[in-house]
Formats: C-alpha cells, structure tokens, sequence
C-alpha cells in the first residue's frame, strides 16, 4: 500500500514526464537519465498535463505565486520553486537543491527608455542571481532532480556540462551545495577570467579543452554516454523548466500585464525556448490571453539562428563561431534549435544581429544611465536599438531587455571598452579615469573643465 505522500508523488510523475519534441508517442521518467528521443534522436521536453493543473484557476495560480514571491518558506523563496507545482511537482523538500535563485529585479530603465524613444522600458536583471547569471534558474531543478535520483538508488557519481562560462559556474555551484562531484569542460582562452575561476573555486573538475564551445559540447556527449555521469546541458530539457520561470515572473512583476517585446541573447536557444514555454503554459491554463513578441539577438560572429531565420528556416544554418566580445553567445551549432523556431514562429518574432562595435556602444550607453551591462545585453540593447530605428518597436510599446548576466563577469570587457583597446570598436563613450598630482588645484581645475563639457 503506497503512503498518502508516495501516492501523490506517483501521481505527478504520471502527469510531468519526458516527451518527444517531434510528437513520438512514448513517455519517459524525468528521473530517467535520458536526453534525446530513442525513436527518432529530437530532443525532449518535459511535458506538464494540463488537465490536473486546471484543478486551480488563473485566479487561484496568480494568487499562490504572489503569495510566495516575498517568503522565505522553503523552499518557495525561489522563484523557481515557488513554481514547483509547474516545474518538477513530484520533487521532495528535501531533494530541492536552491539558493532562492530567481525573483530578480525588473526595473523601469526610465532615462535610457527616453533617450532611446522606448519610454515604457525595462530590464529584467537576471544577472543579480548566485552565480551572475541566468543559468541559475535551470540548473537549481537539474541537479535537485539528480539529488532525488541518487537518494532514489541511481547510478549516477557526477554532473558535467560543456559551457561558454556561465553554465559551468552555475553548475559547479549547484553541484558543490549539493555535494555532488562535477565536471566542466570549457573551451580554453575563450571565457572571462571570472567565469573561469567561478567552478575552479567550487571545486568542480575544470577541463579547459583546445577546441571551441562545439568542440566541447561533442566531448561532453561523449563522457556522459555511460550513464554515470549526468549531461547538464540545455539540451537536457530539465535545464529548460527551471529557465521558464523567468518569463512568469516577467509577467507577475507586471501584475499579470503581458509586455509587448521581450528581447534575450541568444547562442544555444535555451532560454529563448524556455521563455515561450512558460508562455505557453500561461496561455493553456488562463493566466494570460496574448503573446509577447519575442525577439532572439546573436552577435553577427556567431549568428547561425540569424542566418536560418533569414531563409525562413527552411535550412538549419550551422557556422564556425568566431572570437566575439559576447563569448557566452559564441555558438555556431545551437542545439535548442527546434525549440526556438516554434518560439518565434508562435510569438510572431524576429532574429536580429549586432557587431561588435554596435554591441560595445549599447552597453556603454546603458552604463551611463546606470547599468552595468555585460556584453551579451550590449547585444539585445543594440537589437533593441535598431528595431526602434526601423519603426518595429513603437514608442507607445512595453519592451523587456532581459539582462543575462551580471556585468562584473566581464571587467575585461569594460576595461577594453574604457581604455579604448577593443578591436573593431570605436569607444565614443569611453571615460578613462583622470591621473592626477595630488594637488587641490590641478584637481579642481580638472573637474571645472568636465562640468564645462
Ligand atoms: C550571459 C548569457 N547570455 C545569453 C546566453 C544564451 O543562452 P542560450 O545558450 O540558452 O541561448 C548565455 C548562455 O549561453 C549566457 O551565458
Ligand atoms: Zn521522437
């Protein structure tokens, strides 16, 4: 006879499980170790039924939602898990592996907004979490969802991830404050000295391969074939659930108001899969009526998504990504591709691209209104700014930039940006700062000169 508790768990495993995103028939444990569809090699999803989700009203979920955003009960402190009922319902209190992630600020960008001719502008910091970036979100359900397989007997020793910095670091974290062992593969020279030393410091097993993002994410499929160590990348659609909340939460902080626009960074379209994947979910159970549009911003040296989006998508565009300011984007072959055409295709939205120099002027503007943009929202600040320019984002319209990461991952960027010694950026904003004899006079007569300007 089943205990009442490991009866209703045996109840969400039947109604949140693995599903094939090209439509297979079969259903898969979320505890299973298993990424792609045996039947035909797509990728999975975690399908939630939406029948038993319905047992509540919209009312009901935006009531329960609000009501935990400002707790500290473990664990809806989290704004992951202050969804728990829509991520992984049949995890355990004491298999949730949180650092009450998420429930990040979204701020009214007033002067930029006005500059920019957006007034109705907002950043959603996402960066302002554990590890600095996103990441966070997806990666507290993975390795909760490990920790309850290996509570539950699993043959599961480790987690490993290939990342372009801020995955490992949020894996590596997660993965410490759980006590289990990971392993991170990075491709070497190409991610900040912050991202670097992020898992070196959690004690994670740092692998820095002489190849690129692509060249380690084929490594780490190798490595995590065996089954006992667990692939952490967003092709593990756990990631994705964890990632989805961003976009209720976007919604919630607006007091259940729908924004017009959303613009993310892009590389490996995780987060723009996740994001219409709470949309959707939102639209079935009654909580919203319309889409925002979402728009997908790579950096022009890294634009595989860009190019498909340019012929239709008819052709999946793979390319050698080259050496981009935006190294957490830097991803020619982005795994979370089907995904990410039904987010545009179902959102009415659009791909756009920035250079480096467009990308390094929009973080500076932003900085000068008081951001610290990390080079990856230079790229959708610089999106942002050019779909103004074509009359595509209207001045009446509610725009959300989500910031990926917090800025003070990457002070070589800014430092480069300042000292004006990027290549193929021209640093119009740069404000190096004034060496000086201390003495009260050459020191006043400096700040005269600037207040004059
Ligand atoms: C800071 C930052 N922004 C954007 C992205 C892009 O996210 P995704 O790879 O899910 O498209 C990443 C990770 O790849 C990132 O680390
Ligand atoms: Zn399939």
């Amino acid at each position: 006879m089943l205990s009442a508790v490991e009866s209703k768990l045996d109840t969400d495993q039947q109604t949140t499980y693995f599903r094939c995103i090209a439509g297979c028939s079969a259903k898969h444990s979320i505890y299973d170790v298993i990424y792609t569809c045996p039947s035909c090699g797509n990728l999975l999803e975690v399908h939630h039924e939406r029948e038993p989700l319905k047992k509540r009203d919209a009312n009901q979920w935006k009531q329960l939602f609000d009501s935990r955003a400002s707790t500290s009960t473990w664990p809806y402190g989290s704004g992951v898990w202050g969804m728990r009922e829509w991520v992984v319902p049949s995890l355990a209190d004491e298999n949730v592996v949180s650092m009450f992630e998420g429930n990040t600020n979204l701020f009214w960008a007033e002067r930029l907004g006005q500059q920019l001719g957006v007034p109705d502008l907002w950043i959603k910091l996402c960066g302002n979490s554990h590890t600095g970036s996103f990441k966070d979100l997806g990666m507290t359900v993975l390795v909760s969802v490990v920790k309850q397989m290996m509570a539950q007997g699993s043959a599961v020793k480790a987690v490993a991830c290939a990342s372009t910095g801020d995955t490992s670091a949020a894996l590596a974290a997660y993965a410490a404050y759980a006590g289990i062992p990971a392993v991170i593969f990075l491709p070497a020279g190409k991610v900040s000295t912050a991202q670097l030393i992020q898992p070196v410091a959690n004690g994670a097993h740092v692998l820095a391969l002489d190849t690129d993002f692509d060249g380690c994410m084929k490594i780490v499929q190798e490595v995590t074939k065996d089954n006992s160590i667990y692939l952490a990348n967003s092709m593990n659609s756990l990631r994705i659930e964890g990632q989805k909340t961003v976009g209720i939460e976007i919604v919630r902080q607006f007091d259940w108001d729908v924004p017009d626009w959303i613009i993310i960074p892009v590389g490996n379209l995780g987060n723009i899969s996740a994001l219409h994947k709470g949309f959707q979910l939102m639209m079935d159970l009654g909580l919203i009526t319309r889409m925002p549009r979402l728009v997908a911003a790579q950096t022009v040296r890294a634009n595989p998504f860009y190019e498909s989006f340019q012929n239709g998508f008819k052709e999946k565009v793979r390319v050698t990504a080259k050496d981009t300011l935006a190294n957490a984007i830097r991803i020619g072959d982005p795994v979370s591709y089907e995904k990410a055409i039904k987010a545009i295709a179902a959102t009415d939205g659009i791909v756009e691209q920035a250079t480096e120099n467009e990308l390094a002027a929009a973080a500076a503007h932003a900085d000068l209104t008081g951001m610290f943009t990390c080079p990856h929202t230079g790229v959708a600040l610089a999106v942002l700014t050019k779909l103004i320019q074509r009359g595509v984002i209207k001045s009446s319209d509610k725009t959300v930039v989500i910031s990926t990461a917090h800025g003070l991952k990457f002070t070589d960027f800014k430092v480069g940006y300042h000292e004006s010694t990027l290549e193929e950026v021209t640093s119009q904003y740069a404000n190096p700062a004034v060496h000086l004899p201390a003495n009260a006079d050459v020191v006043k007569a400096e700040i005269e000169k600037r207040l004059m300007h």
